[in-house]
């Protein structure tokens, strides 16, 4: 297969993706509120070796140069999340408005260069107001939520279109309310299950609001997903394998399609139940324009007597000695084909985009260069995937690498780095990597 921009067609979007926290820095000037995450940064021993985003890339102050370089890249596609905390410092309320003249600065910068802005509404920095009151545990998120997302239309919508309301509900709910390593670091299976319910509502509510405000825009949300394999074709293998794809796959996308909570094969979730009021289950639905999957890796699944509500657990990569990037996440790039196949196959499947792609693998500088073939690699080997995919009939629309620059990775701090830019977090220099050059010589 010859792997050219070409063959993807003319009209595919080619892109790369960041996101608020990770990146922008400027945690408390200008009127910011505290999100979440700086608070969940102050507490010793959850972010590997105590690091923050206080400032990240400063790309709150250094937007000028990284867009113009975006622009040299060849990079004609930017998805970026707005801090709900920079535009309503208390989560509700008062609107601040030097958040809103810096996405405003943002946005006119981005299409004066030809980059067309593609905004997540919710890359889970949540108002640090709002989880004094519960955050997601509490039903009023759905409105609050709204209301900030009605906002964001109403000064944004006449030059942004293409909008995107949740970053991986899954992934936070889990993170953050089941197992406690992300913000705000609750665990529990009923903190989940009503996350879960409120964020499954809330992504609904958010969609029909741009929609209500601006009709010709284009609305998706994002998922992640992982190919899910059992361990061995043990019929108990096989069991475990079909619940971690329940949770890993299955769980928010289902009730967005109008086909409920997949509750069948994980007796547990039915408790989902108890936070679920009449209309729920039809206002869960909503006919996006288009889906947003996040794929890096792939799982394998063996059954596990002792785990909780479960009893699966993940082979990790590291143990099945298959090459790994610095997430020990195995590099299985199939992984992608096998995800569009299966989204694809849903019925009323809106058209598919690679919202997130990319690999982390320790970077080094030489001669003020940075020479990284192993994410070229893969980013080539993922695309090939695609490639595949689309020429099997996958509805599949566009690609954006995670991510632009090196940054804040959550629990990980800046140790992965995921840049197709390096940044030296001393002296914020960037540094392109061999990787950039690579993606802006392939979508040039
Ligand atoms: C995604 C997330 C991103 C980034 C990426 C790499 O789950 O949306 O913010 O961290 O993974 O780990």
């Amino acid at each position: 297969m010859l792997l050219t921009k070409e063959a993807f067609g003319e009209d595919f979007i080619w892109g790369v993706s960041t996101a608020a926290y990770q990146i922008e820095g400027a945690h408390n000037i200008h009127g910011k509120g505290l999100s979440i995450w700086d608070v969940f940064v102050q507490k010793r021993n959850k972010i590997f070796q105590n690091h923050n985003g206080d400032i990240a890339c400063d790309f709150y102050n250094r937007y000028t140069e990284d867009l113009y370089l975006m622009y040299r890249l060849n990079i004609r596609n930017y998805r970026f999340s707005i801090s709900w905390s920079r535009i309503l410092p208390d989560g509700t309320g008062e609107i601040n408005p030097s958040g809103i003249d810096f996405y405003n600065r943002l946005i006119d910068l981005s299409l004066e260069l030809g980059i067309t802005p593609w905004v997540t509404l919710y890359h889970w920095d949540l108002p640090h107001t709002l989880d004094k009151k519960g955050g997601w545990l509490n039903r009023d998120i759905k409105e609050w939520f709204g209301h900030y997302v009605a906002i964001c239309v109403t000064h944004f919508g006449d030059r942004v279109k293409n909008w995107m309301v949740l970053n991986e509900p899954t992934v936070f709910c889990a993170t953050g309310y089941f197992f406690g390593v992300h913000a705000p670091g609750k665990k529990g299976i009923d903190y989940f299950l009503a996350a879960t319910h409120h964020a499954a509502l809330a992504q609904a509510h958010g969609a029909r609001i741009i929609k209500s405000i601006q009709n010709d825009n284009t609305v998706g949300t994002t998922f992640s997903c992982s190919y899910v394999e059992p361990f061995t074709t043990r019929e108990k293998d096989i069991v475990a394998a079909k619940k971690a794809d329940v949770l890993l796959n299955r769980l928010l996308i289902e009730p967005l399609l109008g086909m409920g909570y997949p509750t069948s094969e994980i007796k547990i979730l039915k408790r989902i139940e108890k936070y679920i009021k009449q209309n729920d289950e039809k206002d869960l639905k909503f006919d996006m324009d288009f889906i947003g999957i996040q794929n890096y890796t792939r799982e394998i699944i063996r059954h596990a007597t002792f785990v909780p509500y479960l009893q699966a657990k993940i082979v990790s990569a590291k143990d099945r000695k298959v090459t790994t990037t610095a997430m020990n996440w195995e590099v299985y790039p199939e992984a992608m084909y096998q995800m569009l196949k299966k989204f694809s196959a849903y019925q009323n499947i809106p058209p598919l985009t690679i919202t997130e792609n990319g690999a982390a693998f320790p970077d080094r500088v030489e001669n003020n260069m940075v020479d990284d073939p192993k994410r070229i690699q893969y980013l080539q080997d993922t695309l090939e995937q695609v490639l595949r995919a689309k020429q099997e009939g996958v509805n599949v629309k566009g690609y954006f690498v995670w991510t632009f620059l090196d940054n804040f990775e959550w629990a990980e701090g800046y140790q992965p780095r995921f840049g197709l830019v390096y940044v030296n977090f001393q002296n914020q220099q960037r540094i392109v990597k061999s990787s950039g050059n690579w993606y802006a010589n392939f979508i040039k």
